[in-house]
């Protein structure tokens, strides 16, 4: 087969088949593994959606309980990791810390036995265990602290806000930051988890497999627009200037951040939960600042871009809900690392089951038969 047309960005090219999640952008409609994100979102807790996308079908409650246990047991992290992390520039990003923290574990752990699903299993459990500590450790070293050890009376998202505040997580919080990773796991080839499954395809460790996604979801343009939403509603600064906000991005052609999706053509069903779980945690905690400039701008978008199928995307609503949990701004990506792992995760072990390396081609657009100058007859 043949397949010559190019199109920027690999758009609409099936890079895999898959049976892990399905989107349908023109009704906004989200399923991990065919249950419908909405669904889960009301009953399931982080860690039984991740066994769904991994293990391919909702736990028993054995099940879930050794899966729960097994990640209790290996949260805590080495400190020859702990040491290492000592060594970062307090200045530098969280998601460069990660990422390195991330392909370090691959230090301990590379035996690459894919084909043995004890080692499958540990990697599994050891990753989603431990990428919290990583990300909460790294918080408390770079304000000058010792980390804290995990709490193991504490569930998944309990224990996390706990490493991360040194607060005793209160429980409506716990529970909204939990649907927060859960609504984040999954969400079919975007750019992170493409280049999870390239990675994946050249046999190497999970950990390098993790580690290349982590660098990926850095960028503006993906997991990173959560953070440049908050810098964005800080620099518009007043309902007022919305308007006048939004039309000097129109002509500088500038995106809005947190707004639009290569695949969803409508208000992303994900934003709808979020801004329902911000508003949650304002009844309880009190209204944030930004939220009603984030509603004028999502009107008025809605007004000048909707025909273009330009709406809020996920990462719009959960940063008002990440700031209110106290979470600070520049770890808003980090947190969408954690739950994406998830989905990552359920990548690797797909692609392992029918792998072949990823080796696209491409259309050269170079001369031909160049001449070599010698250096001295170069201008
Ligand atoms: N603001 C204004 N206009 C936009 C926006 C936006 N946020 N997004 C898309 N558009 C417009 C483009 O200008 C373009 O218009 P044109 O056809 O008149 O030139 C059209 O919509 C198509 O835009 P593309 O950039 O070609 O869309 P693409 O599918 O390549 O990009 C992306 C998708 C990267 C998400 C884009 O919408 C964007 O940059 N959004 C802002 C950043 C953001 O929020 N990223 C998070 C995405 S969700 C995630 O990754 C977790």
């Amino acid at each position: 087969m043949t397949f010559c047309e190019y199109r920027p960005g690999l758009e609409g090219i099936p890079a895999t088949q898959s049976s892990i999640s399905f989107v349908d952008g023109h009704n906004g409609i989200l399923e991990y593994r065919g249950i419908n994100i909405e669904d889960l979102a009301k009953h399931s807790t982080f860690l039984e959606t991740a066994y769904l996308l991994i293990w391919g079908g909702l736990p028993t409650q054995d099940e879930l309980a050794e899966f729960e246990h097994e990640i209790r047991f290996h949260r805590r992290l080495k400190y020859r990791i702990r040491d290492m992390m000592k060594c970062f520039p307090e200045s530098g990003h969280p998601m460069d810390a990660l990422q390195a923290c991330a392909a370090a574990l691959g230090l301990f752990y590379s035996r690459r036995a894919l084909d043995n699903p004890v080692y499958i299993r540990d990697a599994v459990v050891r990753l989603l265990a431990k990428i919290p500590t990583m990300v909460a450790a790294f918080q408390l070293m770079r304000k000058g602290n010792d980390p804290i050890q995990p709490r193991d009376d504490l569930d998944y998202a309990g224990n996390f806000l706990y490493m991360l505040t040194e607060r005793e997580p209160d429980p409506l919080a716990a529970h909204i930051f939990d649907i927060c990773l859960l609504l984040h796991a999954e969400h079919t080839i975007n750019a992170s988890t493409f280049s999870a499954m390239v990675t994946a395809s050249t046999l190497t460790d999970p950990y390098g497999v993790i580690a290349s996604a982590v660098g990926t979801l850095a960028g503006p343009l993906h997991g990173g627009a959560n953070e440049e939403v908050i810098w964005m509603l800080e620099e518009i600064g007043s309902v007022d200037n919305v308007e006048p906000y939004l039309e000097s991005c129109m002509q500088r052609k500038a995106k809005i951040m947190g707004f639009g999706h290569r695949v969803y053509k409508v208000k992303d069903p994900r934003a709808t939960i979020l801004q329902q779980l911000a508003e949650q945690l304002f009844e309880k905690f009190g209204q944030d600042e930004y939220y009603d400039i984030a509603l004028a701008l999502e009107k008025a978008v809605a007004e000048r871009l909707g025909h273009k199928g330009i709406y809020p995307n996920v990462d719009f609503y959960s940063g008002l809900v990440y700031r209110k949990l106290g979470i600070p701004t520049d770890l808003f990506t980090p947190v969408f690392a954690i739950a994406r792992t998830a989905g990552w995760l359920a990548h690797w072990k797909e692609q392992l089951n029918e792998n072949r390396i990823f080796r696209p081609t491409q259309i050269y657009t170079g001369s031909r038969n160049a001449p070599y100058v010698p250096i001295e007859k170069r201008h």
